[in-house]
């Protein structure tokens, strides 16, 4: 059920913490009062936040929504040459990215195929999901633009405020990539930099920050990048030398394995795609738990682990 675990998980939490605040008060018997050192409220307030601090952290993507793959995404935007997808196989993919995103914590909104839109199934490129708002995007794709609209009224239900990319301005999200409350914009052919500005522009509208990347030979940014928490950044190719990400612990990924350079952290554990293990013992050894899924059927489509869904 949508949002049991974040349920059960808040109610432990603030459990805890009423533990905590009853046992700070004391009966006094011969005055027939409750007390409660002053000294020691100060600690508990300490130990309270510590608490939900530490929460909030590690859950700090709580909700996912994906979409089941239509039969039409055999006819998806692609440039792989590596054959057209089998659908079957793909919606067995599906289900088990889906395992995989509630195994890490999150409860999964699934939404029905969209048969209009071959490429629905890669939500994550509709709309940016941050903390204080969603931004709806205006694909550059042409025959992707109509996947925005059902993508709106779904985070109605979830956003209060909402922003809308607009032309000129076209921006697909997978060119976004979120560092805390910053967010990389790369310039593609499917993100402008007039629609990266809009987007920048919002962000600042609710203290956030953006700055743009010009990119070369990838179809989206994190085709080749993926920030991992704890100043860590997973890249390859283009990115292993560009300026912009010089200060952070870069973990290279091989050009043979370049597609698990788009990995996803969440709460704590990291999906890699399937096959590549240099790639795995690399974020191994930097002290990550992995969680391999095979998406080779939206590998077909150009499609990474991110791309299949939108995660807040
Ligand atoms: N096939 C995914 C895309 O090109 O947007």
């Amino acid at each position: 059920m949508l949002f049991k675990s974040e349920f059960l998980a808040k109610v432990l939490i603030y459990f805890q913490c009423f533990s905590l605040l009853i046992n700070r008060f004391q009966y006094d018997a011969n005055n027939y009062q409750y007390h409660c050192d002053r000294v020691e409220n100060v600690f508990f307030i300490i130990i309270v936040i510590e608490r939900i601090i530490v929460y909030e952290g590690k859950q700090m993507f709580r909700r996912a929504i994906v979409r089941t793959p239509g039969k039409s995404m055999v006819n998806g935007l692609t440039t792989a040459k590596s054959g057209l997808p089998d659908y079957e196989l793909a919606l067995v993919q599906h289900a088990e990215y889906l395992n995989a995103l509630n195994e890490c914590g999150l409860d999964v909104l699934v939404l029905e195929a969209d048969e209009q839109h071959p490429d629905s199934t890669f939500v994550e490129d509709v709309a940016l999901l941050t903390r204080e708002c969603a931004i709806m995007m205006n694909p550059g794709a042409l025959s992707r633009k109509g996947e925005t609209a059902e993508i709106k009224k779904v985070l109605k239900d979830y956003y209060t405020h909402m922003e809308e990319v607009l032309d000129p301005g076209m921006v697909e999200a997978g060119d976004i990539m979120m560092v805390g409350s910053h967010f990389y914009i790369g310039l593609s052919e499917r993100t402008n930099d007039k629609g990266a500005q809009q987007v920048i522009e919002f962000l600042k509208k609710y203290g956030m920050s953006g700055s743009v990347v010009k990119l070369d030979n990838v179809l989206h940014l994190k085709t080749g990048l993926a920030y991992l928490e704890q100043n860590n950044l997973v890249a390859c190719g283009e990115f292993l030398s560009n300026p912009a990400f010089q200060h952070y612990n870069i973990l290279k990924i091989d050009d043979d394995e370049s597609y698990a350079a788009n990995c996803i952290w969440l709460n704590d554990k990291v999906l890699i795609p399937k096959g590549f293990p240099k790639s795995r013992e690399t974020l191994e050894n930097a002290g990550y738990s992995i969680k391999e899924v095979d998406v080779s059927e939206f590998r077909k489509l150009d499609g990474g682990l991110s791309c299949l869904s939108l995660r807040f």
